[in-house]
């Protein structure tokens, strides 16, 4: 690809969570954004708790001819995201483009939840953001402006499969905290968007999806087929590239259509009949 194709060229990003817990054909929705932002011409500073992981994905960008470098971070510290940007600015000397990829979650309804769970999501899905958005902003003000990109859940959105009470409000109090950066730092030309992921296959539900609820998820979606974190990945290219320059403030869903349909409207298809409300039940 030409320098002039690249959609990035020129850009430095940082993607938080970025390393991955699996197999290399299994990717985590971080570490697919930094790989394609290094095909794209970004150079990337890949930011993981864990540093192993965060130098797997590294290791790909550079066998691909891209160009990365990796910080040990834990989001939830504030000291841990102040880090963070210094050691972009450090290496690359500013940032463009912050991914607020990395997340944690617990399962259970209130009834079941332990306010350690709570703690947990909290921290890592919205304080981590908004720790690593507190650094970062300053530094994309300074070069003329930036793009914030915030992994919500559709969990965040509408109540999901899974009864994850702590995960899910912390997905949709990151979606307000980037509502609310999108509109008190638009003025420095800074844009703050959200991917909220549907039921995607990758790293994160590896470890837990039976082949039959992996099928009916399939099903659920309008698309009717299965989405990865290449997915997610594509718009994430998209908010950060000079082509999105005025869309800021949005929800991005990423979900087969999954947002579109109200359960009874994809009832048979769950059931294994065709996709699509046929206004046949209920
Ligand atoms: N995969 C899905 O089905 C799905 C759906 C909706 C939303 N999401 C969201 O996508 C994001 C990433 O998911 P993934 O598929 O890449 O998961 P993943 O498990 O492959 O990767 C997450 C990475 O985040 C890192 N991490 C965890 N806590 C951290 C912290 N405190 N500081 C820094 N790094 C930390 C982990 O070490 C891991 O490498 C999450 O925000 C998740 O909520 C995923």
């Amino acid at each position: 690809m030409t320098e002039k194709c690249r959609r990035l060229a020129g850009k430095i990003a940082i993607v938080t969570g970025a390393g991955t817990t699996q197999a290399r054909d299994n990717f985590g929705t971080g570490q697919a954004i930094a790989l394609l932002f290094a095909r794209q011409g970004a150079k990337v500073l890949v930011a993981d708790l864990d540093a192993d992981r965060a130098e797997l994905t590294r290791q790909t960008i550079l066998a691909e001819g891209g160009e990365a470098a990796v910080v040990r971070a834990n989001v939830a510290e504030e000291a841990g995201c102040r880090a963070m940007v210094e050691a972009c600015v450090k290496e690359y000397g500013g940032v463009h483009v912050l991914v607020n990829n990395a997340g944690a979650g617990a399962s259970g309804t209130v009834t079941d939840i332990g306010a350690a769970d709570f703690d947990l999501a909290v921290d890592v899905n919205i304080k981590g953001a908004a720790m690593a958005a507190k650094y970062a902003i300053p530094v994309m003000a300074e070069a003329g402006g930036g793009s914030i990109i915030n992994i919500t859940s559709i969990d965040g959105m509408r109540t999901g499969g899974i009864r994850n009470v702590p995960y899910s409000v912390a997905k949709a109090g990151l979606s307000h905290l980037s509502t609310l950066m999108a509109c008190h730092h638009g003025h420095q030309n800074i844009r703050s968007n959200c991917i909220a992921p549907g039921h995607i296959y990758g790293s994160y539900v590896h470890n837990f999806l039976t082949p039959d609820i992996r099928e009916r998820r399939r099903r659920a979606a309008p698309l009717g087929t299965e989405g990865n974190a290449w997915d997610v990945a594509w718009a994430a290219v998209f908010l950060a590239s000079d082509e999105a320059r005025w869309i800021s403030g949005i929800v991005l869903p990423v979900d087969g259509g999954l947002a579109t349909a109200t359960p009874l409207a994809m009832f048979d298809a769950i059931e294994g009949g065709d996709n699509g409300a046929r206004g046949e039940v209920g």
